[in-house]
């Protein structure tokens, strides 16, 4: 289907099936700022405004942000020094997630920073409630919040005109709370900044260096703070093709029969592979390296499942949505075998069976075969 998105001002003409959503689209026209989290919208790296409002972008279908004014990170700002181009450098938030620490990783600050500016705004002045509250549909696993919260209340400041905070000026002791600590959501405020900051003391001789005992920013920060291709992710190659993985339903189960004769015939599907396709090599997933300590108790694909979640087929498509499909097709029918769940019940002599299990190559054995292999290719 044809449809046009207005994306930060400028309208797209795109081909897209029906089922593509925002993210896909965005992501397909090489807006990387916009990021995967999961399949729920609930890491909240795929937020995006939609005519202001912060919106998941995965939970969207493309066809329905038509009509709409999409925005993402890229509509924000630009590094300010680009050679011969001249640009207005950063936006006002950004550069104070960059000054603050506020990324790690930075996966999810595209998503915060825009969470932000829906929240500025409506609201110039937010308090750090308000600035928690807004940012909360943003998962971030590294920072903690507190440094985010932070940025946006600096960036807060400096957009109303008012007396920039700067935080590295202030020497806070950590934890202890201000004598002229204003109360309720000012005072929350401020135990971010108290919280913030640890005491450093530093040694004398240290004001004569350049760099070591003074905040540094982070080296990619510019680059994180755009939302520019940074992870695996953002990675593209042409003409690379889509994995999907059928996962087992049971904890514990024999496959007695697996047809993918359906899924092989779908049109886009490249490869279906399962256990009957490829060479039973027993591995451990405890061990790092050779000799290896853990059980070697792991095979790719197997006849038998061991936990819900197993895997039973792999598929490579074309697309997503052709290896999802892919997947529907395969029929299994398993035998559903007994399981133990509780620990002290698994240690009782009569839990302990011992299995025929068929053939398998180990790990020693898989090594010299290739060793040999590499010696005589033929
Ligand atoms: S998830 Fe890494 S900085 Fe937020």
């Amino acid at each position: 289907m044809n449809i046009t998105l207005k994306i930060n001002g400028i309208e797209h003409a795109i081909d897209t099936a029906p089922s593509t959503t925002l993210l896909g689209a965005l992501r397909g026209l090489g807006f990387h700022g916009v990021k995967f989290g999961d399949e729920g919208g609930l890491s909240g790296a795929d937020t995006v405004l939609l005519n202001g409002k912060p919106v998941n972008a995965g939970s969207l279908l493309a066809a329905q942000a038509e009509g709409h004014n999409i925005a993402t990170i890229e509509a924000l700002g630009e590094h300010p020094e680009q050679g011969w181009k001249k640009t207005d450098g950063l936006h006002p938030l950004q550069k104070a997630f960059v000054e603050s620490g506020a990324i790690q990783c930075g996966y999810c600050t595209p998503a915060q920073i825009l969470a932000a500016k829906s929240l500025l705004e409506k609201n110039p002045n937010p308090s750090e409630a308000e600035v928690r509250e807004a940012i909360s549909g943003v998962l971030c696993r590294c920072t903690g919040y507190l440094k985010p919260v932070q940025a946006v209340l600096k960036a807060a400041a400096e957009m109303r005109g008012d007396e920039p905070i700067d935080i590295s000026s202030i020497n806070w002791d950590f934890g202890t709370p201000q004598p002229d600590a204003p109360q309720g959501d000012a005072a929350a405020s401020s135990s971010t900044r108290v919280l913030v900051r640890p005491k450093v003391v530093l040694t004398p001789e240290s004001q004569t260096w350049q760099t070591v005992g003074k905040p540094e920013i982070k080296v990619d920060a510019i680059k994180l703070v755009q939302g520019k291709p940074a992870f695996t992710g953002d990675f593209e190659k042409r003409g690379l093709l889509h994995a999907k993985v059928l996962h087992s339903p049971h904890a514990h189960a024999n496959i007695k029969k697996i047809d993918a004769t359906k899924a092989k015939a779908l049109e886009g599907v490249v490869a279906v592979l399962t256990w009957q396709d490829i060479p039973r090599v027993v591995y451990s997933t405890a061990g790092q390296s050779d000799p290896i300590p853990g059980p070697l108790d792991t095979f790719s694909l197997d006849n038998k499942v061991r936990f819900v979640g197993d895997r039973v087929a792999f598929v490579a498509a074309e697309t997503e949505e052709i290896a999802t499909k892919a997947l529907s097709l395969i029929e299994v029918e398993y035998e559903i075998l007994s399981f133990i769940l509780d620990s002290r019940e698994s240690m009782k002599p009569e839990s302990v069976r011992i299995h025929e299990e068929p053939e398998y190559v180990n790990f020693a054995d898989f090594k010299s075969r290739k060793e040999s292999r590499r010696r005589d290719p033929h």
